[in-house]
């Protein structure tokens, strides 16, 4: 991965971390996108010390801010030439009701419009940098949700976590597969993770007894990330695109997911929201 620039959102925590580290131990350069300048800072240093890697580089944004996305990005391209990996890891579980600054329901905002414009702002550079791949980590969670065009903001139903959190993964998922239809024969590829379930901080809403079972039962970081890291790094996947990966290997996402006609009406929507 030497002379490769990876860019890992919510690489401070977690799977994205374990992801940045695991690349920063094949020599990538990495841009590890982070809301919070100190738990960046300290997730840096620590990934510098265990890798002895320092192209690691720190640049920061709050993916539920859409301003927030266009100045990392403009940052982005004044500093670098090329982009040969974009891993959309950052997600949260927001298990009560909140909207982001722009009036969009959290979930959504963070796991689906997010990488979707900032995907959208990068394509340039990963076409110019093909062969570049994108990895968006959704979750197998996406699999319980049905999308309601009529209320994709979740505001006419209950905020149950699981339904909305599922509805902005399997966004995600729709978003990835008409992204890599349209990307064909470009030489960037996408194809989307479920990292299984891992013990990092993204249940951090659940209840003190959530968290200890967690702890107990849960797979660690370190394995949580290795999906991403093989869809980012192996020459086994090159020019392989539009597909659900677990435990690197392909399976096959929710029926719905499939549904061109949502992908294309999804887009349309998601580009009017974003202000592509
Ligand atoms: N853990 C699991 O069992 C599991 C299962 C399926 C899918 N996933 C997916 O895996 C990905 C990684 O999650 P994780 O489990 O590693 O959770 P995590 O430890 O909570 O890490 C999530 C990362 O996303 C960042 N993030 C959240 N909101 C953000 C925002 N508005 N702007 C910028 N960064 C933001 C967090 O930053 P802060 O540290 O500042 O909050 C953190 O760095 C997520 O997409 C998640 O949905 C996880």
């Amino acid at each position: 991965m030497e002379d490769k620039i990876c860019i890992i959102t919510g690489a401070n925590s977690g799977i994205g971390k374990a992801t940045a580290l695991g690349l920063a131990k094949v020599n990538a350069t990495i841009v590890m996108l982070c809301r919070n300048k100190e738990a960046g800072e300290i997730a840096q240093k620590e990934i510098i010390e265990e890798s002895g890697n320092k192209k690691i580089d720190l640049l920061l944004c709050d993916l539920s801010s859409q301003e927030q996305i266009r100045s990392f990005v403009d940052e982005f391209k004044q500093k670098y030439q090329n982009l040969n990996v974009l891993i959309n890891n950052a997600g949260v579980m927001a298990s009560k009701r909140k909207l982001s600054v722009d009036g969009f329901e959290m979930n959504f905002a963070v796991n689906h419009l997010a990488p979707f414009l900032l995907t959208n702002l990068l394509l340039d550079m990963l076409k110019m940098s093909a062969p570049s791949r994108i990895i968006n980590v959704s979750s197998g969670a996406h699999k319980m949700a049905k999308i309601d065009f009529d209320d994709l903001q979740s505001e006419n139903k209950k905020h149950r976590l699981f339904r909305v959190y599922g509805v902005s993964k399997l966004a995600l998922m729709l978003f990835s597969y008409e992204l890599s239809r349209k990307l064909d024969g470009t030489g960037v590829t996408v194809n989307t993770v479920h990292p299984g379930v891992a013990n990092t901080n993204l249940g951090r809403d659940m209840s003190k007894f959530g968290r200890r079972f967690g702890k107990l039962f849960f797979k660690n970081p370190e394995k949580g990330a290795e999906t991403s890291i093989f869809l980012a790094s192996s020459p086994e996947v090159e020019g392989i695109t539009g597909k659900y990966y677990i435990k690197k290997q392909q399976q096959e996402s929710s029926n719905e997911s499939y549904n061109e006609d949502y992908a294309k009406r999804l887009w349309e929507i998601s580009a009017i929201l974003t202000k592509l």
